[in-house]
This record gives structure tokens, sequence and C-alpha cells, in this order.
């Protein structure tokens, strides 16, 4: 199966999860289900230590091999992939190689951060950076209009979210786009909740720099992630954060200078993480040949049917019903997030809460049945946990 218009069998795709066969897991936004083809992975890598010893030339090649597929997935070129111990990393190395001084002192980041793409920039204060919040508006969603009265002349740069961890609210990249390139800024899009989950491409969306992580929707493991940086504006950026792997020659060992990569190489650092390679691999050749397009079709499919129910039994999600308003988590609130979510958990159910809501995140290997025990325990505990008074929408 490839990324045509053909459905996939989700049903038949559902087995490689044993998981699902024991829980109504809907924790994909924290992390991903292990596909029976990702264990193996690590069992491969596992054998190979055992048998073969260090198998230098594959671990170099399985990485370039996750480097290829994040291209894939993302629709850019492997050289403008640079493949991270995560999304910290590759925001730290793409920081270090900008400067922050007038007349483009400013980033400009938004209330829908996940800490790292807020603390990152903040701690570039020191080196000059002053750092804008975009606030949200009162029905707890952020317009383009707030965004236009945080972006001028001053902003080098645009850290944005796609979907925020703790409501599923997908803001509108390529209004925000317009709006940074209006005023000569760049735009980074931290993608960790959205790729894998919907279709991306960061071609099409025209962003500069685009940061994720394999453990969540890549079916794949923590402690790797990506970050792509478009080609053009690789040349200009050279970090300060460094190592060997980051060189253009890694086997050079010269000690007596940095010679970084042509390419997005050189936002790497040290030793790839071996291990995690293999289960990433595996993870991300599971998903493309599913396809994220059939994908992003399932996922919206049973989160909108999600909402419509829970709609039904009086306690409505908080996320944005319109699709070009959220993403795959659909986000409850509560009066007792962690109450809910244990009670949830006793009847099998896996979720997550943040802020106040408790999050179901939807993902292929879902179906319907998860949807309506979901529903169902919540019309059960509705009485005990429900809070009506959170808005967005
Ligand atoms: C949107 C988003 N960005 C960044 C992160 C953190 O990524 P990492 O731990 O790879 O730095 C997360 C983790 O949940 C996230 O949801």
């Amino acid at each position: 199966m490839n990324n045509s218009q053909a459905q996939p069998n989700f049903e038949a795709l559902r087995r490689e999860f044993p998981v699902l066969e024991r829980k109504t897991y809907l924790n994909s936004g924290s992390y991903g289900a292990l596909a029976n083809g990702v264990r193996a992975a690590f069992e491969a890598y596992l054998e190979e230590r055992l048998l073969v010893g260090a198998n230098w030339d594959l671990w170099v090649a399985k990485n370039e091999s996750v480097r290829a597929l994040i291209a894939t997935l993302l629709h850019a070129s492997p050289d403008e992939i640079a493949v991270t111990a995560s999304v910290s990393a590759g925001l730290n190395a793409l920081a270090s190689a900008l400067h922050f001084s007038a007349p483009r002192d400013t980033v400009v980041i938004s209330d829908f951060e996940f800490p790292t793409n807020a603390q990152i920039w903040h701690a570039q204060e020191p080196r000059g950076a002053r750092i804008v919040h975009v606030p949200c508006a009162s029905d707890g969603y952020i317009p383009l209009e707030n965004f236009a009265k945080a972006i001028d002349e001053r902003t080098q740069l645009v850290a944005i979210t796609h979907v925020c961890f703790r409501n599923g609210a997908k803001l509108d990249i390529p209004g925000i786009v317009r709006l940074a390139r209006a005023k000569g800024a760049k735009v980074l899009l931290d993608c960790y909740q959205s790729v894998g989950s919907i279709d991306i491409d960061v071609k099409a969306l025209d962003v500069d720099f685009a940061a994720g992580g394999m453990v969540k929707y890549l079916l794949g493991t923590a402690g790797i992630g990506f970050l792509y940086v478009r080609d053009s504006h690789i040349p200009s950026l050279v970090p300060t954060s460094s190592g060997w792997f980051a060189q253009a020659d890694i086997g050079a060992m010269d000690i007596t200078a940095n010679r970084p990569a042509p390419n997005a190489r050189r936002f790497e650092a040290g030793t790839p993480a071996v291990a995690n390679c293999y289960a990433a691999e595996a993870g991300l050749k599971f998903l493309l040949a599913v396809g994220t397009p059939a994908i992003e079709r399932r996922n919206y499919a049973l989160t909108q049917r999600c909402m419509q129910r829970l709609e039904e039994i009086g306690w409505p999600s908080i996320t944005p019903m319109q699709n070009e308003r959220r993403g795959v988590t659909v986000a409850v609130p509560s009066r007792d997030c962690g109450g809910l979510m244990a009670e949830l958990g006793r009847r099998n159910i896996v979720t997550s809460h943040r802020d106040g809501n408790v999050r179901a995140s939807f993902h292929f290997y879902n179906n319907d049945d998860d949807v309506e025990s979901f529903i169902a325990a919540m019309q059960a505990l509705r009485d005990s946990f429900v809070n009506l008074t959170q808005s967005l929408r």
C-alpha cells in the first residue's frame, strides 16, 4: 500500500499491535502503540550485537535510512534532514546557529507551545533574544489576528506548534507563514503532535524549519527525532552546538577545526542512537506503507465520531470541531483529570491528561469500537467528573 487513495485494511493492520488486544489504547499523543515489526527491529539490533559484535557500517546505514524515510514522510530531501536525539536537541542546535541582535532579535512563540519550544528560546535571552508570546483569544483558540499583532520587522523566527499538546487545537500554519513572510521572518514548525497522524508536506506548508520525534504517531521509540532545515538556509547557519557526526567528513578525525557538513547533518552531534534507529526505521516503513493521506482520513473520521458522541452524552470536548483547527487528539475537560484517567485505566482505557483535560489521541490502528468503549466509560463516569466550564471550539 502506498500513498494512493486505496483504502488500507485497517482491521488487519490493527493485529500488528498486541496492546490493542488488551487495551483501548487512546494515548498515541504520548506514545504510539508498539508494532510487532518495531519489536522485531529492536530484537534484530540485539541479535547483531550478540552475533556480530559492533556492526558500525550497518549502524551508520540505519541512521541514513531513517534520514531518507523522514525526508520521504515530510516531502523533503535527505540533505535537509538532521537525525537528532529529540526535538529539544534539534531546536538547541538550530538556536545555536542563530544570532539575536537588532534589527532581528525577536522570536515569536504561542501560548500553545510544548514547554521545550518556549524554554529553549527563553534560554537565548542572555544571547540577546527577545521572546514574544502570542496569547489565546477568549474562546481559547489563537486566531491569525493575534499572530499579526505579534509578528513585525523585529521578528527573526516564528516558532510554533502545529497541534497543541494540551487541547488538540491546530494552528493556521499557512496563514502564519504568510504573516511571517510579509515581515521577512522565518518559521519553525514543531510538528511532534501532528507528524504521522496527518499528512505533512513541509514544502507545501512553506516552513523554514520543522522538528518532531518518533515515539508518538511515527510508531518508533523515544530518544530519536528530526530537524528539517530548508536547503537554501543551510550554508548560512553554522551551529555552535556540534560534534564529529556534524562534520563534513565524519572520518576525518581532524582536531584542528570545525568543518560542518554541507547539509542538515551539521545540526547533529555524536554517535547516533543506534538501537533507536532500528526501531524508527521499522516504524517509519510501516507508516509510509500504510500512507499518511489514508491515515489522516481515518484519524479525522475517528476523532470526529468521538467528538460527536461526546456531544450526545452531554460532555463535549473542548477541541475545535473543524478539521482545519484540530489534530487527532480529543480533549475533554474534567474537574479531576487524574481521577478520571485512573477510572478509565481501570476500565482498560489508556488516556493521558494535561491542563484540566483528559486527552484521547487516535491513530489508524484504533477503530469505532474503541470510540464506543471510551464513550460508554465516559457516560458512566460523567456525573462524577464532568466540567463544562472550559471553552475552545
Ligand atoms: C509538541 C511537542 N513538542 C516537543 C515535545 C518534546 O520533544 P522531545 O522530548 O523530543 O524534546 C513534545 C513531547 O511530548 C511535544 O508534544
